[in-house]
């Protein structure tokens, strides 16, 4: 049922909305004329705005508002400029914090579930995830909001990521090529491509802007070792910023320097600072950028605050790495894990070698805007809103 109308006023430079449930809503007329939709003021094929700003002021007030029927209201500019809104459309865009709330949680989704050890590893059939909306509706859901998912039942060979990404939309590319394998090999340009350990980090924070999401698709596993290692790094970073204030403060501010150099795709040198814990606006981590192998050893902070950064680090690592917080896995050939690169830090246990591969992953990374665009649709057409 469409909410309804029961009546609309000018009131100083804002349009009052009074609905038939008796709630209210303003809505400034700045607003109201920068989001005309008539034709001159929106491309309607295109879903965007005509109107320049520099041919918007700021100061505007409605000459006249008036109620047409009970699900829409029509606007007369001091310009004589007509302008037409829907109830549903304004009740939407209503500026209380309860409908900006409900907003935000429509455009971007649930909040976090936070795990450690205790983590119940989410698993979905790929194939499902592969013919079914509804599958991939709450893979990529779960993927959101727990920040993990595993695929099973996948052809132990190469090229199942690609179709992945067919189904998302496309994969991001690196220096490391569209996909990338994981195994053991001569002359690595890659700590990765070692049979050694690899303690938690995030993959890549070494681009200005790292890769979203991966995953990795075991194609060959080894009998001894090799077993998989992942930590909730929004959790950890709660846990620290409790216990050890200072430690956050500095691995929220200070900008570590990133180096990459090498050749695969083709050759690279690449550089970037990043924070340890990025943090949004309201102070609540948004990204970990945490990777030892690819950790600059030129670090341009002053002397004196050197010790009191590793201090911090330190801090940080162990507790990614105390038993309450990590969860320990092993993946099977035609396991595909998928999981939050922002989020989630992954390591592996060291594995032996031997004359012939004996471990092998397949690798490949997405984009967040890919994967969250990829959501909205489905939960359009998996709920059937609009
Ligand atoms: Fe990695
Ligand atoms: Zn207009």
């Amino acid at each position: 049922m469409n909410p309804g109308i029961h009546k609309v006023e000018a009131l100083g430079d804002f349009v009052r909305v009074e609905w038939e449930d008796g709630s209210e809503s303003r809505y400034p007329c700045v607003w109201l004329r920068d989001s005309c939709r008539c034709p001159r003021c929106f491309l309607s094929s295109a879903g965007a705005r005509k109107l320049l700003l520099e041919d918007l002021d700021v100061d505007i007030v409605v000459k006249e508002v008036t109620l047409a029927g009970r699900e829409k209201i029509s606007i007369i500019w001091p310009d004589e400029h007509a302008s037409e809104f829907e109830a549903e459309w304004l009740k939407k865009r209503c500026f209380s914090e309860a409908a900006r709330a409900e907003m935000r949680e429509e455009l971007f989704l649930p909040e976090r579930e936070y795990w450690g050890s205790d983590l119940q590893l989410p698993k979905m059939p790929f194939e499902e995830i592969m013919h079914n909306d509804e599958s991939t509706y709450k893979w990529l859901c779960t993927l959101k909001k727990v920040g993990i998912v595993l695929l099973t039942g996948a052809a132990a060979q190469q090229g199942e990521l690609v179709r992945l990404g067919q189904r998302i939309g496309f994969l991001r590319l690196t220096f490391y090529g569209p996909t990338w394998q994981v195994q053991d090999k001569a002359d690595a340009n890659n700590v990765a491509y070692t049979t050694g350990r690899l303690c938690f980090h995030t993959d890549y924070p070494v681009l200005q802007h790292p890769p979203g999401v991966q995953f990795l698709h075991c194609i060959k596993q080894t009998a001894e070792g090799g077993e998989s290692e992942v930590v909730d790094g929004f959790y950890v970073s709660n846990k620290l910023k409790a216990q050890s204030p200072q430690a956050y403060q500095i691995l929220t501010s200070t900008a570590v320097d990133y180096t990459d150099v090498g050749v695969d795709y083709c050759e690279f040198a690449v550089q970037c600072k990043q924070r340890i814990i990025d943090v949004d606006s309201r102070g609540q981590a948004v990204r970990i950028n945490y990777n030892n192998a690819t950790r600059d050893s030129v670090l341009d902070v002053p002397a004196d605050s050197v010790r009191p950064f590793y201090a911090a680090l330190k801090e940080f690592d162990d507790l990614l790495n105390s038993a309450e917080h990590k969860f320990t896995y092993k993946l099977k050939p035609g396991d595909i894990v998928t999981f939050d690169n922002w989020r989630v830090l992954h390591g592996r246990r060291r594995f032996q070698s031997g004359s012939e591969v004996s471990r092998h992953l397949e690798g490949a990374y997405g984009d967040w805007d890919v994967v969250m665009s990829r959501l909205r649709l489905l939960r359009k057409r998996v709920l059937n809103k609009d």
